[in-house]
């Protein structure tokens, strides 16, 4: 009988980031179910995926920042022993804290924050069990540094790297990982949902997040966490040593100058 194939959920496959996860699974072998509210962008990500490659797609409409979402998820996965979870839904807004829409920032908080949780603590469970697996968390650069005017945002992904590598020292010995993946400004629909300044030709291509990240997690002791491109790494060290107050004015001029 022909051996089973792993299977990688992906949300937030409909666009961006979760996209090219869902083609790079894909031509490594994995079955996908890919997960995320425009279930019309997952269908044609299903068909394109299924033709190129001879995988099975399963689309699961699911919208993350719902109370409940994360099991009703894991509900509609079923069976299926997922080995690989990319929890990469996930969004901000740009603008004053003070101005904040209420349920726009628990829209925000409840995506970035509890669902992610929720659905890694939902899949790492039987991940265990089975002595095998992958947990992949989207944060951002912004995960680094408070970021004024990005606020909520920025302190979701500072959430994200802090849960991911605190999980990541958890899962030591179980043969299941998990990886924090930490991209600076990329060419997605982001700053469309964000409301912002794209950066232009600072933008790197979710091709890129996805290639840092299978580096990462094809090395041979997978560290925690990585971030895309080494300018935003040498950022990220450098700003270990700097005064708070200074790299806060320095990360709200970023913002300002639609650099950050
Ligand atoms: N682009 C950047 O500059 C950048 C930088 C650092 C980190 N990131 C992170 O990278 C990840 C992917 O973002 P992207 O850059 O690829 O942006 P994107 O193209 O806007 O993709 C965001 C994805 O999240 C999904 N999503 C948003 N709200 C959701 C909800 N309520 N329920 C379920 N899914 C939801 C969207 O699907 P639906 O709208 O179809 O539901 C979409 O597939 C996010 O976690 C983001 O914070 C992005």
């Amino acid at each position: 009988m022909a051996e089973k194939r792993p299977t990688a959920l992906i949300t937030g496959a409909s666009s961006g980031i979760g996209a090219v996860f869902a083609r790079e699974y894909a031509s490594r072998g994995h079955d996908l179910v890919i997960a995320a509210r425009r279930t019309d962008r997952l269908d044609a990500l299903a068909a394109e995926i299924t033709s190129a490659h001879g995988v099975k797609v399963r689309v699961i409409a699911s919208d993350l920042s719902v109370s409940g979402a994360a099991k009703r998820l894991a509900t509609a996965v079923g069976k299926t022993s997922i080995d690989v979870l990319i929890n990469n839904s996930g969004w901000g807004h740009i603008g004053a804290f003070a101005a904040e829409d209420l349920d726009g920032m628990a829209n925000e908080i409840n995506v970035n924050i509890v669902s992610l949780t929720q659905l890694s603590r939902l899949f790492v469970a039987p991940m265990i069990e089975r002595g095998r697996g992958t947990i992949i968390n989207i944060a951002s650069t912004a995960a680094y540094q408070p970021v004024p005017n990005m606020s909520v945002y920025a302190a979701t992904k500072a959430y994200v790297l802090s849960f991911t590598e605190g999980l990541w020292g958890e899962l030591q010995g179980t043969g299941v990982t998990a990886l924090a993946v930490s991209p600076g400004g990329t060419a997605t629909e982001f700053f469309d949902v964000a409301g912002g300044r794209s950066m232009g030709s600072a933008l790197m291509t979710p091709t890129q997040v996805v290639t840092t990240a299978m580096s990462a997690l094809d090395a041979k002791s997978p560290a925690p966490s990585v971030i895309v491109g080494a300018a935003n790494r040498i950022m990220a060290m450098v700003g270990r040593f700097v005064p708070r107050r200074i790299l806060i004015s320095v990360a709200k001029r970023l913002m300002k100058s639609g650099r950050a």
